[in-house]
């Protein structure tokens, strides 16, 4: 098998005296869409912000592409392709959405960037429309649109992304999910955390199930979906009509 794009092993991440994530170990492999889900509080945003070198692990190690980057900070891992879409989507309110793309596109040539931003804004017809609009203007689901379409033109080779759907309204949702499938489409590596661990199970290749900072079941997102057991223990009944 090939070597997978990213490989997490036996990672901890602890804040003081408080131990958030504890021994967890997963792979992503080229191509796919990997997903841990868990309830508030369970360590995902821990796990996706040590991979992108927002928080320092206490222990592990994390391979991107062969190479260690358990210590890379994430200014430097965003040149070679690793890049998060942060959780709350963390869009610049104040500049317009023309600029917001503008940063994403920063590391490319400026031709490119043209480019890349012109089919962002074919792709994503409401932010080529208000392109001269502040940022803050767009609705929670566009702003998260917006979040996604500046980390892509970076043209990660991995994207992280943290509770894409949080706060959203659920047919906000189901747009959201829709780009993700698209990204999904394109080939992209893509590790995604969530709270709603249906739509994310739906959408992945395989999960991971965190619970209290540890991994407590992994598998094809498929036989995730269909045991009777898991629904009954993680993804509960209630968000069934989602
Ligand atoms: N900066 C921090 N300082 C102290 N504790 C934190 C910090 N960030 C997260 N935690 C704690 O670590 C645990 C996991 O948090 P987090 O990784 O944010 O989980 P999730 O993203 O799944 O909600 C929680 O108990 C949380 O309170
Ligand atoms: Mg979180």
């Amino acid at each position: 098998m090939a070597e997978p794009l990213l490989s997490v092993k036996d990672l901890s991440v602890s804040y003081g005296r408080v131990e958030a994530v504890r021994g967890v170990t997963f792979d992503v492999a080229a191509g796919s869409l990997v997903t841990l889900v868990g309830a508030n509080g369970a360590g995902k945003s821990s796990i996706i912000n040590a991979v992108s070198g927002l928080v320092r692990p206490s222990h592990g190690t994390i391979l991107f592409d062969g190479q260690d980057i358990t210590r890379t900070k994430s200014h430097r891992l965003v040149p070679r392709g690793l890049v998060q879409v942060p959780e709350g989507r963390q869009v610049l309110a104040t500049m317009t959405i023309a600029e917001n793309l503008q940063m994403g596109a920063r590391t490319l040539p400026r031709r490119d960037a043209a480019a890349a931003i012109d089919e962002m804004y074919q792709r994503f017809p409401v932010l080529g429309e208000r392109r001269a609009l502040p940022a803050g203007s767009l609705s929670g689901g566009e702003q998260q649109m917006l979040a996604i379409a500046r980390a892509m033109l970076a043209r990660p080779r991995l994207v992280l992304m943290d509770e894409p759907s949080m706060g959203l309204a659920p047919k906000i949702v189901d747009g959201v999910f829709a780009v993700i499938d698209e990204i999904r489409a394109s080939r992209a590596t893509v590790l995604l955390v969530e709270q709603n661990a249906r739509r994310a199970l739906q959408a992945a290749d395989e999960g991971h199930i965190l619970q209290n900072g540890e991994i407590v079941r992994s598998g094809a997102s498929a036989d995730l979906l269909a045991d009777d057991d898991i629904i009954q223990a993680y993804l509960g009944t209630g968000r069934a009509k989602e």
